[in-house]
């Protein structure tokens, strides 16, 4: 650890936030110093099983007694506004939970909120931390496959995701936003921002409000293309879920990343298979262990932006870029008109 222990406040303390508190509680360095949910045996039991000293129904409450150095906001999004709101009058730095807010306009408001505060703000992007994405990331900038020319970024599944986050069937603005949001991300992380996108989407499965199933095409600043597709209606076999799949090609050679972590790198005539498996924990539960390792680096990199001053990658002001993307798509696919992210206007 470089630098004095730093005491974390987690809000929310539901299905993912499990993954939050059991990294926060793993970390060296760092103190989980109480947590806090509208509901208290939740609160409770969180605190007794990731050893917090202090369990809160009321966040303003939390805020006011404990003495935090930052936030963990890890609720859904219609709650982020009032809450990055709580903390940004008490100048404390935050981590929150993707998807940042219901509209473009919100989001907006919540990273103007702490740039005015004059505080750091970072979208808890998981995604772009997992190690196949990492790994491909390394091979592009390595410069083996070149200028990378096109790319297929692919989350297709049938998996039952309503059982434990019963919310998602009520979202309006669906896939592109849950999903959507993370497979974009992963698109810039790669290739680099969008100049403009194409989008088509669908709502296939009966009974739910939003679109389940995503189609984007961008076109990157740096010239490549890329189809970014979310699908929560594949009744597909064998079901990659919960690992994304990527191919992408470059001016001397290619990449893949396919289901059950293998990467294969084929450049100039020679072919080789690389093992990208996460790292597994004490408290792992494959199959999540992928996304559950994203989360302890997603973390790790806030902690060590923090400590260092510098800005993390998925800063609020970065993340307005994915967001533009995500609310560009919902406009492209009313308008049937190739646009603009959001942000560039
Ligand atoms: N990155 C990923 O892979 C991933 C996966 C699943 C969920 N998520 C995101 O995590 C977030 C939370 O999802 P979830 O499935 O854990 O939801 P959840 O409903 O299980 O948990 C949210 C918790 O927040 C509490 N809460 C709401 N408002 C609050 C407030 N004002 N103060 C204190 N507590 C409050 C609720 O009581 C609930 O216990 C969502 O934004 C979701 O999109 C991310």
């Amino acid at each position: 650890m470089a630098g004095p222990l730093l005491r974390v406040g987690v809000i929310g303390c539901g299905f993912f936030a499990e993954n939050h508190l059991a990294a926060w509680a793993g970390m060296e360095g760092i103190v989980l110093a109480a947590v806090c949910d509208l509901d208290e045996a939740k609160a409770r039991a969180a605190a007794q099983k990731f050893g917090a000293a202090a369990a809160y129904r009321d966040a303003a409450e939390m805020l006011a007694k404990e003495q935090l150095d930052f936030v963990d906001i890890v609720t859904t999004m219609g709650s982020h506004a009032a809450l990055v709101g709580l903390a940004a009058q008490r100048r404390l730095p935050m981590i929150v939970q993707k998807p940042l807010a219901p509209t473009w306009e919100a989001a907006v408001g919540i990273v103007e909120t702490c740039r005015a505060a004059g505080i750091p703000m970072m979208v808890h992007e998981n995604t772009r931390f997992l190690t196949p994405v990492r790994a491909a990331r390394a091979v592009i900038d390595g410069g083996e496959i070149g200028t990378p020319t096109w790319a297929r970024i692919a989350f297709r599944t049938g998996h039952d995701i309503y059982g434990k986050q019963p919310y998602l069937a009520k979202e309006e603005h669906f896939v592109l936003l849950d999903l959507g949001v993370h497979m974009l991300d992963v698109a810039r992380y790669l290739l680099g921002d969008v100049a403009r996108l194409y989008c088509q989407s669908e709502s296939i499965k009966p009974g739910i409000a939003g679109e389940d199933m995503a189609t984007t095409v961008l076109r990157h600043q740096a010239g490549a293309t890329s189809v970014v597709e979310c699908s929560y209606a594949s009744p597909i076999h064998p079901d990659p879920f919960p690992q994304l799949v990527l191919q992408i090609e470059g001016m001397r050679g290619s990449l893949r990343v396919d289901p059950g972590y293998r990467m294969t790198v084929a450049a100039e005539g020679a072919v080789r298979e690389v093992d990208v498996s996460p790292a597994l924990f004490p408290w792992s539960t494959p199959p999540w262990h992928g996304t559950q390792e994203s989360v302890v680096r997603t973390q790790e990199h806030w902690v060590k932006c923090l400590r260092q001053g510098i800005e993390p990658e998925t800063s609020g002001t970065d993340s307005l870029k994915t967001y533009g993307l995500v609310w560009g798509a919902y406009e492209s696919t009313r308008s049937g008109q190739a646009v603009t992210p959001l942000d560039q206007r």
